[in-house]
């Protein structure tokens, strides 16, 4: 079986969050289920250079009035396909923005380019290159249905496709005026097209338009049936029920292996435990925190409303109070950028804070901090916890989305089965949030329970061998039902 993946952005090439885990991870996850995937990126400065020389499979002389060749490359031991059109993605800054995080303006045309190209691939505009299903994720890949049911080449075999929903905030919707240049048959401006609430919907089109539709964990798919989570699509995702399913996320277990981590101070793992305190010694000076004994939490996130970061931010004198320390790495609002640097300057020897994105820093964190917290107003997976568990760094959580599905809370009936592996808080208020940091260090205080939560969560499987097997059985049926 072979599948295109098509998404914006893919770990080690391209990464803003969690959805380039997810697009870096997969290949190697289905390989081991028999599915070949070639992920498909657009060609941003950071990809072209990755690829080295290579040469062009095919050329568009106008895709969407621009010229773009597509080129051939390698992720890993993976087959790579990259969108080269450099009007549209040979700029400096991030692959949404620019380096202030202002979005550029002409995002709709460099993603509907991005999947008008997709579309053609995967129709088999490339010799030799066929493929039985398109996996598009996020709204940068949601046009990708669109473009092959409202195509000019309406006698090309129809390809079955999957719309990924990593998070249902960003949905991709512009002025109806664009919709003239998308090259779109008139048919799909409709409401069971590409039309919502008056606008041209990138997200809401893949979700319309595609035979499938996945989220990345259980309780988030439920969760988006409501107007609360579902942000005005939760009418498709009722109507579409039957064909929604929540499929968690998987850690790469080589690239988050604290037995064999080279970024750290001492390696470890469940069996040698005792070693992981260098890694805090080695934190705590790396952001000038002074010894102490409640828990050294720590926090590696986009500093943003949905990540509850704001609620923190107002909860870190109660947190300094119990004798707690706190080892931040972030970016994000310039506001609770300040609230934390504010904080840092606060409680010195107590609060340290790098505002900024360092991968081999946040491998450092999850190593050496006793607990992570994540207090999302909601979560569609989230992988922080996951990296948490398996680095014996206990997550301290609210209960949505992909949280609630991977962590168990500490509470007494968990903790007298023996199978706690975290925190759960209930909503994300200052008092829920406060409680739970006090919880922690009540656990925290009585060392052979919190060695358990440890060890708990470190045993626990979090690598993509039951999700790849999930998705690839998607992908078998679809392409089954289409004959
Ligand atoms: P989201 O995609 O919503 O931001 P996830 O938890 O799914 O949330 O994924 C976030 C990913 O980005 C994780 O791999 C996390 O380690 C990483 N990350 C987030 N912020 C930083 C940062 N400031 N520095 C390094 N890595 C970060
Ligand atoms: C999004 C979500 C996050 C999820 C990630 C990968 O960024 O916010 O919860 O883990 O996508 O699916």
């Amino acid at each position: 079986l072979r599948v295109l993946s098509v998404a914006s952005e893919a770990a080690p090439l391209i990464k803003t969050g969690g959805l380039a885990d997810v697009a870096g991870a997969l290949p190697a996850a289905l390989a081991r289920q028999g599915v070949e995937v070639t992920t498909m990126l657009p060609g941003y400065p950071a990809v072209l250079a990755a690829l080295g020389k290579t040469r062009a499979l095919y050329k568009w002389p106008a895709l969407l009035g621009t010229p773009a060749r597509l080129l051939a490359g390698k992720i890993g031991d993976h087959d790579l396909l990259v969108l080269d059109a450099p009007a549209l993605f040979d700029r400096a800054g991030g692959p949404y923005g620019d380096a202030s995080g202002q979005d550029w303006d002409d995002n709709w045309r460099r993603f509907a380019a991005f999947s008008r190209a997709a579309a053609d691939v995967a129709r088999g505009a490339v010799k030799g290159r066929t493929f039985d299903l398109v996996h598009a994720h996020d709204w940068q890949a949601g046009l990708v249905p669109a473009y092959l049911r409202y195509s000019d080449d309406a006698d090309a075999a129809p390809v079955p496709s999957i719309m990924t929903i990593h998070n249902m905030a960003f949905q991709g919707a512009f002025p109806p005026e664009i919709f003239p240049e998308l090259g779109l048959a008139e048919a799909a401006w409709h409401v069971d097209g590409v039309e919502a609430y008056g606008q041209v919907g990138y997200l809401k089109a893949g979700m319309q338009l595609a035979y499938a539709i996945t989220t990345v964990s259980p309780t988030y798919a439920g969760e988006i049936r409501s107007a609360e989570f579902g942000m005005g699509l939760e009418g498709i995702v009722q109507a579409r029920s039957g064909c929604v399913h929540g499929i968690l996320n998987g850690i790469d277990t080589a690239d988050w292996n604290s037995a064999n981590d080279p970024t750290l101070a001492a390696t470890f793992s469940v069996s040698r435990l005792a070693s992981r305190v260098r890694n805090k010694r080695a934190l705590e000076r790396e952001f000038g925190l002074a010894p102490g004994d409640g828990p050294l939490f720590i926090v590696v996130s986009r500093l943003t409303w949905q990540k509850g970061m704001d609620v923190l931010a107002g909860v870190l004198d109660h947190l300094v109070g119990i004798g707690g320390r706190l080892a931040l790495l972030g970016s994000g609002d310039s506001e609770m950028e300040e609230a934390f640097l504010a904080a840092a300057a606060r409680h010195p020897g107590r609060i340290g804070v790098r505002i900024g994105y360092d991968e081999a820093l946040s491998h450092r964190l999850q190593a050496g901090g006793d607990a992570i917290l994540i207090p999302s107003r909601f979560e569609p997976c989230g992988l922080t916890q996951l990296y948490g568990l398996a680095y014996g760094c206990v997550p301290v959580v609210s209960r949505t989305g992909g949280l609630a599905d991977t962590v168990i809370d500490a509470n007494p009936a968990a903790l007298a089965a023996g199978v706690a592996t975290g925190i759960q808080m209930n909503a994300v208020t200052d008092t829920m949030l406060a409680m739970a940091i006090s919880r922690t260090a009540n656990l925290y205080a009585q060392p052979a329970e919190w060695r358990r939560i440890q060890k708990n969560g470190m045993r626990a499987d979090f690598s993509w061998g039951a999700s790849g097997a999930a998705y690839a059985a998607l992908y078998r049926q679809l392409t089954r039902t289409q004959g």
